[in-house]
């Protein structure tokens, strides 16, 4: 059988230490939300950061949506990777850490790249489509119940062969822990299993991470 290595923090440090080196306002949000506690985890990874980078460059990726801003490192990461003429519309419900998002892009000069909306996904989902709003990446990183929501009213914005990543689908890797049945893990492993069948997109999961689905409108 196969064998994959453990990756402990060590590890994980000298792949930091050896990927593309983070600009100096990627840094200022990490050390942000190291202040911030238990919610840090909240943050996508900076491998998963690294991935997106190469994704939007190697798929010339302009017109992207993020669902779920936190303090902006996903966002920031995805807009600095993203051409001149690029676009990045984030979604947070959350006034608060919207507006710490904000403050970032700011500091980073990408304010004008990046559009901070304050609202529910769905209903801007919803609206979007009514708009007939298209997007070459959509990374959705919010409310895990709504996954297969947002999902379906993906499909309507996002181009054929775009791409559909959502990050947490592994769920610390309780997804396959017969013993944990709680809500969220049920949620995540329902959302797995809706995926797996769908006719419309091709996908794989990337053990990045909390573990990340990617999936290409056929
Ligand atoms: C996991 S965090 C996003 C982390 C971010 N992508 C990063 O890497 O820093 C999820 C965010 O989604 C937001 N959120 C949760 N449910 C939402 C909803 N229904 N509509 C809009 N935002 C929502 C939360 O306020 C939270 O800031």
């Amino acid at each position: 059988m196969l064998k994959n290595i453990e990756v402990t923090q060590d590890l994980l440090d000298y792949v930091y230490d050896h990927s593309y080196p983070l600009h100096p306002v990627q840094k200022d949000i990490l050390n942000h939300n190291k202040t911030l506690g238990d919610i840090q985890r909240m943050q996508i990874s900076e491998t998963q950061g690294h991935f997106l980078q190469l994704i939007i460059k190697l798929y010339k990726v302009v017109n992207c949506l993020e669902i779920g801003t936190f303090t902006g490192f996903s966002a920031l990461t995805m807009a600095l990777a993203l051409p001149d003429k690029g676009k990045i519309i984030t979604l947070d419900h959350d006034v608060k850490i919207s507006e710490v998002a904000k403050t970032f892009f700011k500091k980073a000069n990408l304010e004008n790249k990046i559009n901070t909306e304050i609202a529910s996904a769905l209903e801007t989902l919803k609206i979007f489509s009514k708009n007939r709003r298209t997007f070459d990446l959509i990374f959705v990183d919010a409310d895990k119940g709504n996954y297969i929501n947002y999902f379906d009213l993906s499909l309507n914005l996002i181009k054929k062969n775009g791409l559909i990543i959502f990050d947490n689908v592994l769920w610390h890797g309780d997804v396959v822990k017969k013993s944990i049945n709680d809500k969220q893990t049920q949620i995540m492993r329902e959302f797995n299993k809706y995926i797996k069948n769908d006719r419309r997109t091709e996908k794989t999961i990337l053990a990045l991470g909390d573990g990340l689905t990617i999936c290409r409108k056929l």
